[in-house]
């Protein structure tokens, strides 16, 4: 195309337009191939370079067929049969003429006697006029000449006979455009690294995005095994009522991961091994001053019925900003919200994200997974409602023997690890952790005494590793993942 452009560009800038381009010759003197033209004349034309201008000419054209070409350049049947008749009364046996001609014999004679051309005297074929003229080659010679004729009755009658066919062709009239060079440019397609050091992108003149072409068909999405296995409890806890709490951040504040949570600040999963610190920044300093008050109160001299910790409570361990250890510290803000509202109503809270503990990485265990979080908040509500809840949450997961085991966590108390007994692996295995939390987290908070709130955390990677058959963690979560095997996983939920 770029030579047939370069052909229009300069028969333009010669001449000014082109009429027609059927008229064009290439310089290698061959007829130009208007569909490789039109190709040309688009891209000289789009909405941004409008070098050219054109039109599309539509013509229809009479063409021969090759019986037609035949008689065209060596006469009709009927002439050949007029001229291998001799001179004379004798004239020749239909016989011999067969001979001499063959098919044509057969199918000029019929047309010679039509044109009275010839008469027969017994078996012989006898020239009835001195000369003839062969008008069907005459007309073919005019069509081919110029594409049509001016008796439209030759033309069909000579169609019929198969020698001439209608034919549609499309050419186009072509003039200068507001931009007509003699020099096309070059379009750039994207920015690249050397137009944006050179300052080449602000003059540069960009291929135009096409944003109707189709592009290139997706192969499909493919859902995460974990991301399955997350929306499964998701549709659980909707079913059950629960809302969604907002999870959509990874760094939090001491304040809320801990603090909030009645977890002393000496606690030992506050250490540098067990958590993950920001560098830059490193700290949090807007919390609610009043509740910040409360809460450090409680720590250090207690309140609410509780003797407290007892020890000196300091800002700068709460104001440290950590990736969050567990998403208690937002189902903690989200309860503080709650104290806030003027009426208390009842709430079911639930969450599944990204939680981060600084573990040394092995088979089982990753810097990071994922926590299943579910808080009730209601007046009223006692350690039988936890156990029935668990009951039914696990039971709609299909998982039936239930076995709760006392245990202990800074923020609940009571408070409950949940065990399930495996039938594959034939014992009893960890499900999660839940409690009641304590009087010291939430009437900080602003929360009724009788407000009572249950609460349960698990993680998603195991019931997922059993589900899918999954070994090592690392080949559900990380960089060593296996796209393939996300791929090859079945799309459906279990
Ligand atoms: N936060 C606990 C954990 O990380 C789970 C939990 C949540 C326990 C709520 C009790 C209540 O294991």
């Amino acid at each position: 195309t770029e030579e047939l452009q370069t052909l229009v560009l300069t028969i333009l800038d010669a001449k000014g337009t082109i009429p027609n381009t059927k008229d064009l010759i290439t310089s290698d003197n061959k007829e130009v191939d208007q569909l490789a033209l039109l190709g040309a004349l688009k891209s000289l034309s789009i909405a941004d370079k409008e070098m050219v201008k054109y039109e599309t000419i539509e013509e229809e054209v009479w063409v021969l067929t090759n019986e037609g070409n035949e008689i065209a350049d060596k006469g009709s049947h009927e002439a050949k049969v007029f001229d291998t008749i001799p001179v004379g009364e004798e004239g020749i046996a239909i016989s011999a003429l067969r001979e001499i001609l063959g098919e044509t014999a057969k199918i000029g004679q019929g047309k010679a006697f039509k044109n009275k051309w010839v008469i027969k005297n017994g078996d012989n074929l006898v020239r009835a006029v001195d000369s003839i003229i062969d008008q069907t080659r005459i007309d073919l010679e005019v069509i081919r000449s110029t594409g049509t004729h001016s008796d439209q009755k030759v033309l069909f009658e000579l169609r019929k006979r198969k020698l001439c066919d209608k034919h549609k062709v499309i050419s186009y009239s072509v003039s200068k455009g507001p931009k007509f060079s003699l020099t096309i440019e070059k379009q750039a397609r994207d920015v690249t690294f050397e137009m944006l050091q050179s300052g080449e992108w602000k003059t540069a003149n960009f291929k135009k995005y096409n944003f109707d072409a189709l592009g290139i068909p997706p192969s499909g999405g493919h859902l995460h095994p974990l991301m399955k296995v997350r929306e499964e409890f998701r549709q659980i806890f909707f079913e059950m009522g629960f809302e969604e709490m907002p999870t959509n951040k990874f760094v939090e504040s001491s304040f809320w991961n801990f603090d909030s949570l009645f977890q002393p600040q000496q606690h030992p999963a506050r250490d540098a091994h067990d958590t993950f610190f920001l560098k830059d920044p490193a700290i949090c300093t807007q919390f609610p001053t009043e509740y910040l008050k409360r809460v450090k109160e409680v720590h250090s001299i207690g309140g609410y019925g509780s003797t407290g910790y007892g020890y000196d409570w300091k800002i700068e361990e709460a104001q440290k900003l950590i990736l969050r250890t567990h998403t208690t510290a937002v189902s903690s803000f989200m309860l503080y919200n709650l104290a806030q509202q003027k009426e208390f109503k009842p709430v079911k809270y639930f969450s599944i994200d990204r939680v981060f503990r600084n573990e040394t990485v092995d088979a089982t265990h990753l810097a990071e997974f994922h926590q299943v979080e579910g808080v009730i908040a209601d007046k009223g509500l006692t350690l039988g409602d936890l156990i029935g809840f668990m009951n039914t949450f696990f039971n709609k997961m299909g998982v039936k023997n239930l076995r709760f085991k006392p245990a202990y966590n800074p923020y609940t108390e009571p408070s409950m690890e949940i065990f399930s007994y495996h039938q594959g692996l034939g014992k009893w295995v960890e499900m999660g952790n839940s409690g009641m939390f304590r009087p010291e987290m939430l009437e900080p908070m602003g929360l009724d005494p009788d407000v009572r709130v249950i609460a349960w955390g698990l993680g998603l990677e195991r019931p997922t590793m059993i589900k899918y058959g999954i070994n090592n963690i690392r080949e559900l979560l990380g960089h060593k993942v296996n796209l393939t095997t996300i791929q090859n996983n079945p799309i459906c939920l279990f």
